[in-house]
């Protein structure tokens, strides 16, 4: 289900800023407008739609009309054209009271350079949006409490912010974020302030974060590499357009345009692709009855040196090799149960290459990506691996 609607989302900057919309209508560019007209069009016509539950990243250079975008979801900025529904409501038809409403209850925002109260203590910081809600005293101790639990600042509660550090102040922020239970964040470069090492555990914690919680997440980040790690799918923006929108491998796999190729072009892909985006269907499988000489000619055929065993329901038995069937035929074995190993790895559909690569340089077996229930889904071939982390088509007989 859609939580957040765009459609045709435009903002001008300026005085009168709707002539801005007839001069592009005109055939007038962005470009001529500020310079003529002194209008600046900071997000124009922008359309996607956000699912309940999605972590949504706006990815974009500076100055590409992130935040403009994303102030437009709770009215912080009134659109000067298009529709933005939350929850199959138009915000931009709300009223005053109404929008106290939404930005109290459902929509909650994290900025990057938030303002932490210094008198008081963390868990009044963390429960400020509630306080702003009416919530009486000892529900909010409760709520913040909880949230503070959940960034791991319980110990830190009655502490007041000058004792801790950025990151730690940072997760406060996160905390009075989840404390209002609004079921929307808005998130503006939140973690973009913070040393790398702090911002990956941020983006760890927000990740775990949302696999219990199951928020719909805005995020706002000009880092590739971030917006890449957290999102499950991304906006990319420039000059106030968004020009794609897709999960981090399907723009890594196809970029819209020449400007995203560029952009994507030094991206760490180890640490976006996952197994699934970059497996392939096994060549051959056998089961424990097949006949090792059948085999033995089967794989030479296709030049494997290794195969799959599968229990009838496709979960893994095993590995059968080349070798240890000829060896098994020439001792008079002929069924594969009698040459079964188990030295593979098995990964889930979601594991990132570049944990992948750890795995296939220990073993030659190629990796298997398997389901909840084990069930062989696909393999991943050293060569395979070694050429998406490059970037590179696959030479066509290399596995
Ligand atoms: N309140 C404002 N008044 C005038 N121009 C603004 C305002 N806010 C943002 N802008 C301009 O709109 C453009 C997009 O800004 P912004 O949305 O902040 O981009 P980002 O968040 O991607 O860095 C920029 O050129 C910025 O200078
Ligand atoms: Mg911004």
């Amino acid at each position: 289900m859609n939580k957040i609607s765009l459609r045709g989302v435009t903002k001008v900057f300026g005085k009168q800023p709707e002539r801005a919309l007839d001069l592009l209508a005109r055939g007038m560019t962005r470009d001529e407008i500020l310079r003529k007209e002194k209008l600046l069009i900071a997000v124009h016509d922008v359309s996607f739609d956000i699912e309940e539950g999605e972590l949504f990243v706006v990815m974009g250079l500076s100055g590409s009309g992130k935040s403009t975008l994303v102030r437009m979801i709770n009215r912080l900025h009134d659109p000067t054209s298009g529709s933005v529904e939350v929850d199959g409501e138009d915000v931009t038809r709300m009223s005053a009271s109404q929008l106290r409403e939404l930005r109290m209850t459902k929509i909650s925002m994290v900025f990057q350079h938030f303002a932490l109260f210094p008198h008081r203590r963390v868990w009044e910081n963390a429960a400020y949006g509630l306080q702003v809600r009416g919530v009486d005293a000892a529900e909010r101790r409760r709520r913040a409490m909880e949230a503070l639990e959940i960034v791991g600042l319980t110990n830190f509660a009655d502490a007041f912010p000058h004792e801790l550090s950025g990151g730690m102040k940072q997760r406060v922020g996160l905390a009075r974020g989840l404390a209002t239970d609004a079921d929307v964040l808005l998130m503006d470069e939140p973690f973009s302030a913070l040393d790398p090492l702090i911002r990956r555990d941020m983006q760890n914690l927000l990740l775990d974060l949302q696999r219990d919680l199951k928020r719909t997440i805005v995020f706002i980040t000009h880092d590739l590499n971030e917006a890449m790690r957290v999102g499950d799918r991304i906006a990319v923006m420039r000059d106030g357009a968004v020009v794609q929108v897709g999960t981090g491998g399907e723009i890594i796999a196809e970029p819209a345009n020449e400007y995203v190729a560029d952009f994507i072009s030094d991206v760490d892909r180890s640490r976006c692709l996952t197994a699934e985006q970059v497996m392939k269907k096994p060549l051959l499988t056998a089961s424990p009855d097949d006949d090792l000489r059948d085999l033995l000619n089967k794989l030479s055929e296709l030049e494997q040196n290794a195969l799959y065993v599968l229990d009838p329901a496709g979960r893994i038995l095993g590995v059968a090799k080349d070798h240890r069937i000829a060896q098994a035929i020439s001792q008079g074995k002929t069924r594969v149960r009698d040459v079964l190993i188990r030295e593979h790895a098995e990964v889930h559909p979601s594991t990132r290459l570049i944990n992948l690569s750890r795995l296939a340089a220990q073993d030659r077996v190629p990796i298997a990506v398997v389901d909840d229930e084990r069930r062989l889904l696909g393999v991943v071939p050293r060569a395979t691996l070694l050429a998406a982390i490059a970037g590179e088509e696959e030479a066509a007989d290399a596995t």
